[in-house]
């Protein structure tokens, strides 16, 4: 039989208050990655993803504590001294993650939040893996947890833990904020646990998604699912814009369009030694005309296929001249073992074979493709030395990487081709935007960009910086937190008019 999302077990609330931390993250990813080399030495690494990039530096500053999984199996090892972040591991075995990580997290929600762009998969087995790894880690939580503190849950992996965590703990103050899109309501209705998400994420004092539609859609859902009778009762939900009255607590939900520590890019970005490695990638390409870059976590949301058919047809249109052209797709590997993953790797690394058998040289391949993660000052060179930025994702939360680009550019140089399916592109508006299910508007938007004068160049990207530089990842972690933290439990009108569904009125996120 399915579990239901009910109450964790185990003793009453007061048992589980033994934490100190006043600010506790929860994600299903600590900040760092285990890695064991095959010498049997640990090594720790960076996360990959857009979720630590923007959480790392907020908790840095914050001083609190991470409950997170290692990312690999049945290891509760914490890793060394991470300054001002205390580490709470969740251990998961080779079944938690072959059902709850790989299986509902990304065979059945990722697909599902993401336009279906892959079928996705509903298995009784992942839901109830599911549900039990949520309680793991709602336990966790509470441990870490001092009383009254601040809990803030992030993201699909976890969406059960807020309302675990309140039956737990009704002292925390619990946010919860999604890095992925939220579907239109078509689509979230496929899924066989519809109610018990929903009701999961009411949980939470404040919901937040990257933009209005998410909200929205989310708010919509609320009114329909969970105000329904169940075999428990109803719980009486009432939901007007921006709230959702639940019983007698009030659930706040907006958009919080998320960001990057852009000052820090910045200020990286134009010193000697990343210009000096940006002019060394030129001439090591052997000084073309046009650099071309993608950089993504190798996903099929995020259109490689797309921007590499692009590639082709222009280079077969000699729109492109190939001697004058490189494109650089750096690939960090993703769930490597989630077969639709393994199927598009396959897709992008033949197309890249394609186009360099059809139209390289010896010694000059017109795609050069890297599936590994690169180090820090070597990606913001890369951005530095990148005369247009290719982000064509299907679908996509936000997207960083079109941020990050953006931030590394106060040379005034480089272009940005942008997907019109990502978050960014309801802020990044002088971006070259096309859609990604139009291939001759991507080649067209491809080649204006590569021959954009300098001028225009400058005006589009001044633009995209005031936008990047002015609204950073600790602007949207002020944001969210101070909305948090002004949200009272006491009587059910308490809230009233308070309008949340805001900045980035113009997004799409449907
Ligand atoms: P997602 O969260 O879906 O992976 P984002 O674009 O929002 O997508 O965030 C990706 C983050 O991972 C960015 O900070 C980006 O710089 C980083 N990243 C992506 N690809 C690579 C790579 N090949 N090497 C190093 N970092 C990468
Ligand atoms: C996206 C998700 C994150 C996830 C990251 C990396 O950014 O929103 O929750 O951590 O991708 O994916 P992974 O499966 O490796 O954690």
């Amino acid at each position: 039989m399915a579990e239901s999302a009910e109450v964790p077990d185990g003793g009453t609330p007061a048992d589980h208050i033994s934490g100190d931390a006043q600010f506790v993250v929860v994600a299903n990813r600590l900040p760092v990655d285990k890695e064991i080399l095959p010498d049997g030495t640990v090594h720790w690494k960076r996360s990959p993803g857009g979720l630590v990039t923007a959480l790392e530096p907020i908790l840095r500053e914050k001083t609190g504590a991470w409950v997170g999984w290692s990312g690999i199996a049945d290891s509760d090892d914490n890793p060394d001294d991470i300054p001002g972040i205390e580490i709470f591991a969740v251990p998961l075995s080779t079944r938690e993650i072959a059902e709850y990580y790989e299986g509902f997290s990304n065979a059945t929600l990722w697909p599902l939040y993401h336009d279906v762009i892959v079928k996705p998969e509903y298995h009784r087995e992942w839901w109830n893996t599911y549900v039990e790894v949520n309680r793991r880690f709602a336990e966790k939580a509470a441990q870490a947890a001092a009383e009254g503190a601040v809990v803030w849950v992030q993201d699909y992996q976890l969406q059960l833990v807020p309302k675990m965590l309140r039956m737990l703990r009704p002292d925390l103050k619990i946010g919860f904020f999604l890095h992925i899109p939220f579907p239109p309501v078509e689509l979230f209705m496929q899924m066989p646990w519809r109610t018990e998400i929903v009701e999961g994420l009411l949980g939470a004092d404040l919901i937040g998604f990257h933009l209005p539609g998410g909200a929205q859609n989310f708010l919509f859902l609320a009114r329909r699912l969970a105000g329904q009778a169940t075999s428990k009762g109803t719980i009486g939900v009432r939901s007007r814009f921006g709230v959702v009255q639940v019983g007698f607590r009030t659930v706040r939900v907006g958009a919080f369009p998320i960001s990057i520590d852009s000052g820090d890019l910045d200020t990286k970005s134009k010193s000697k030694e990343i210009r000096t490695r940006a002019a060394e990638i030129r001439a090591e390409l052997g000084n073309p005309k046009t650099i071309m870059l993608g950089v993504d976590r190798l996903d099929y949301t995020k259109g490689i296929d797309v921007r590499l058919k692009a590639l082709s047809e222009l280079l077969a249109e000699n729109r492109l001249e190939a001697s004058e052209t490189v494109m650089i797709q750096l690939a960090t590997p993703s769930r490597e073992r989630v077969d639709s993953y393994v199927r598009m790797r396959a897709g992008i690394e033949q197309l890249v074979g394609n186009i360099n058998g059809s139209y390289g040289a010896v010694g000059h391949p017109v795609v050069e493709y890297l599936h590994r993660p690169i180090p820090r000052d070597e990606l913001i060179a890369f951005f530095v030395a990148a005369d247009v930025m290719l982000v064509t994702p299907l679908r996509d939360g936000m997207n960083l990487v079109a941020k990050e680009y953006v931030a590394c550019r106060s040379d005034l140089g480089g272009a940005l081709v942008l997907s019109e399916f990502t978050g960014a592109a309801a802020e990044l508006r002088t971006a070259y935007q096309a859609n990604p299910y139009d291939l001759e508007g991507v080649k067209d938007a491809i080649e204006v960009a590569v021959e954009q004068t300098p001028q225009e160049g400058r005006r589009r990207m001044r633009a995209l910086r005031r936008q990047v530089l002015a609204h950073d990842v600790a602007k949207w972690a002020e944001s969210f937190l101070g909305t948090l933290d002004s949200t009272t439990q006491t009587a059910p009108d308490a809230n009233r008019g308070v309008h949340l569904v805001g900045r980035g009125e113009s997004g799409q996120d449907t």
